[in-house]
């Protein structure tokens, strides 16, 4: 019997049309679509976008799977706990065209997009975000929600805290520690250890006249991303770029 016929994503933006291309290419059948933004919006592209959260919790034993389409780390980790404590089928999505070694371990709910390599003994968390073309070589481990976006490449056994993004195009020195809740900008080459909560970008890669500090992540002043309209409560820092 074939398991993956019907895919429940949460979360109708850019990243879940991506989400779903995977999830075409890799033999699910029907996708439907949840997110808090309904009923005023009710379509992503084809797709029907049927209800929010709680509805989704309702109907979980319609589905053989759920995915966790939202870009922000935080507000991933948060819906993914929730669905997990509801009993969901969290599943995770590589592109047929993404390489994976049968050596690495992917943590529930992670996707790999198109051109990624994930090399031998690495380990990622829950809802990892591993990007288009973006690298993670052998022995890395990367806490719950990471996201290493599109063309950044990690190099062999370093350490991402949870919650971190690795920005497009950033390339991190082997062996390096990278603490939990840090985003890497765009372009850095990170050659020393990173402490948690820090905005680090440049090369090499150093505190950004913007960077918050401990104290201040979590303060956020910034709009939530698309597909989080009803998590303004958790006042949730979202810098540039993070979709
Ligand atoms: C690092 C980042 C989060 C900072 O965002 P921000 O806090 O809004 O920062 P601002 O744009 O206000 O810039 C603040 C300062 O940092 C500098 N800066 C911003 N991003 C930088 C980067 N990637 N590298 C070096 N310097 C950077 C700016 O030039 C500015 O310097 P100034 O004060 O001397 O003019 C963001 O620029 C970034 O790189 N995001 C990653 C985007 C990405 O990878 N997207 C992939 C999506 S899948």
């Amino acid at each position: 019997m074939n398991d993956r016929h019907r895919l429940a994503i949460l979360g109708a933006s850019g990243h879940g049309k991506v989400v779903a291309d995977i999830a075409i290419q890799t033999g699910w059948q029907e996708l439907v679509f949840y997110d808090d933004a309904w009923p005023e919006k009710r379509h992503l592209e084809r797709w029907e976008i049927r209800g929010t959260l709680p509805m989704l919790l309702h109907d979980l034993a319609d589905y053989d799977g759920v995915f966790v389409a939202i870009g922000h780390n935080t507000i991933r980790d948060v819906k993914l706990e929730e669905l997990m404590r509801h009993g969901a089928t969290i599943v995770s999505l590589v592109h047929p065209r993404a390489i994976v070694s049968p050596m690495a371990r992917l943590g529930a709910g992670s996707v790999v997009m198109p051109g990624a390599v994930i090399n031998a003994f690495a380990e990622l968390g829950r809802g990892g975000i591993v990007n288009s073309a973006a690298t993670v070589d052998h022995d890395c481990r990367l806490g719950d929600c990471v996201h290493v976006a599109p063309g950044a490449n990690i190099a062999g056994d370093v350490e991402v805290g949870r919650l971190s993004w690795i920005g497009a195009g950033a390339v991190v020195r082997q062996g390096v520690a990278i603490g939990a809740n840090v985003m890497i900008g765009a372009g850095a080459a990170v050659v020393a250890d990173i402490a948690n909560d820090q905005v680090m970008g440049g090369v090499p890669a150093r505190p950004l006249p913007s960077s918050p500090g401990a104290s201040d992540i979590g303060e956020g002043k910034d709009d939530p991303p698309p597909g989080a309209s009803n998590v303004l409560h958790l006042d949730l820092k979202s810098p540039k770029g993070r979709s």
